[in-house]
């Protein structure tokens, strides 16, 4: 994208990997290293992608209109949210974005690759994360966490009611891609001790704000 000075970040990982536990914390520590930050999510982000999020994570659907339906929250997401903080210079954190509906759509429910990448370049070709940190986990440990959080009143979304077989094909997608773009792709063990999990957080900003890869 011509003129963009900020930086685009995205979080990824199988559901209760603990990506969003670092959220409001990576928000942080990009604000101390004095830059202004978006903090936003998807699917979500706008008030419609809001709307979106809320039958996409409820409502029975096919698999394809649930890949449709991601990439139509993201064309609002990117045009109204993302390339407009991007054009200010703001750094933006964004929670899931398209390494996703690969990771889920196609591993996880068959979606054909060869049209979430059309989707891709028509929505948001010139618009790519620069960095990507991916908390992984294996399925068994998110599981565990899932239920905890379920123990405590959490209820499950259509995505956390899926069988274990699900996830390790998500995962998989998600650790090939990691593979396949090492530049962007910051694979983070997320079984680790939270103070460890943030030490290497910390050093990835630093590297990303000395001047590291932009798009
Ligand atoms: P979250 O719980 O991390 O906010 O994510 C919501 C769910 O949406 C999560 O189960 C993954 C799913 N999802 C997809 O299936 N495809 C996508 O493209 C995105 C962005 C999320």
């Amino acid at each position: 994208m011509k003129g963009r000075t900020g930086h685009f970040i995205t979080l990824e990982g199988i559901d209760g990997a603990g990506k969003s536990t670092h959220v409001e914390w990576l928000a942080t520590r990009i604000a101390a290293l004095g830059h202004a930050v978006v903090t936003t999510r998807e699917p979500g982000g706008t008030a419609l992608g809001e709307k979106l999020r809320a039958f996409l994570l409820h409502e029975p659907m096919t698999h394809d209109t649930e890949a449709l339906l991601m990439f139509a929250a993201r064309r609002e997401h990117v045009q109204e949210v993302i390339r407009p903080a991007l054009a200010r210079g703001d750094w933006v954190l964004c929670d899931r974005f398209t390494d996703a509906t690969f990771a889920y759509q196609c591993g996880g429910h068959g979606v054909s690759v060869a049209e979430v990448r059309a989707l891709e370049g028509w929505v948001h070709g010139d618009c790519q994360p620069d960095r990507t940190f991916l908390f992984d986990v294996p399925p068994a440990v998110s599981r565990d966490r899932l239920h905890k959080a379920q123990a405590q009143g959490r209820q499950p979304d259509k995505f956390e009611r899926e069988a274990p077989i699900f996830f390790e094909r998500v995962r998989a997608v998600y650790l090939a891609r990691a593979d396949a773009e090492p530049g962007r792709f910051r694979v983070i063990d997320s079984g680790q001790p939270l103070g460890m999990v943030r030490q290497l957080l910390e050093n990835y900003l630093a590297e990303l704000d000395a001047g590291g890869d932009r798009a």
